[in-house]
């Protein structure tokens, strides 16, 4: 196996979640690994690793992206934000991600991170998206557990979006 050579180490500087952070990494170092073992941010999941699944979506300067496709010295200097920037202090989910709870959107709520965050972006480009739309985003994202029918009524909920197919109604 190649010897990483620690003297290539690099302290990276970044805003998470609105707080100044920073930690060293390798060159090669990902910045979903950054954030999870570096920055304590474990919000964020892994699991492909290679951008297909997209539980590791974050937001960098408010774009959503996928954290495993993306290395850690990249996200020096930027605004780096993730699900833990999502609730208020106090806990109160915001209005997203009320729409997952009031219809059980989730199971083992692996995926959800990266999904609310992908949703964060979209919602915030797009005031009035239709559900064709919605899908089209969470098209880039898998849920082994739910079978997608709860993420979408919770995301036509959030958007705003009146669906016939909405299979639960909120309480
Ligand atoms: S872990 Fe990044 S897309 Fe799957
Ligand atoms: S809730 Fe388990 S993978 Fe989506």
């Amino acid at each position: 196996m190649r010897r990483v050579n620690r003297d290539q180490r690099a302290r990276i500087r970044l805003t998470l979640n609105g707080r100044a952070v920073s930690a060293e990494a390798e060159p090669r170092m990902l910045l979903s690994d950054f954030l999870r073992h570096a920055l304590g941010a474990t919000g964020t999941h892994v699991g492909c690793e290679h951008g297909i699944c997209g539980c590791c979506t974050v937001m960098i300067d408010g774009a959503a992206v996928r954290s495993c496709l993306t290395l850690a010295v990249q996200a020096e200097g930027r605004e780096v934000r993730t699900v833990e920037s999502l609730a208020a202090p106090d806990g109160k989910l915001n209005k997203l991600q009320q729409a997952f709870q009031n219809h059980h959107a989730l199971q083992c709520g692996f995926c959800t991170p990266g999904i609310l965050m992908s949703f964060t972006d979209f919602l915030a480009r797009n005031a009035k998206p239709t559900e064709e739309e919605l899908r089209e985003v969470l098209s880039g994202h898998i849920c082994r557990c739910t079978g997608y029918a709860g993420i979408m009524a919770a995301l036509n909920e959030a958007a705003g979006v009146a669906s016939s197919e909405n299979p639960r109604r909120k309480p």
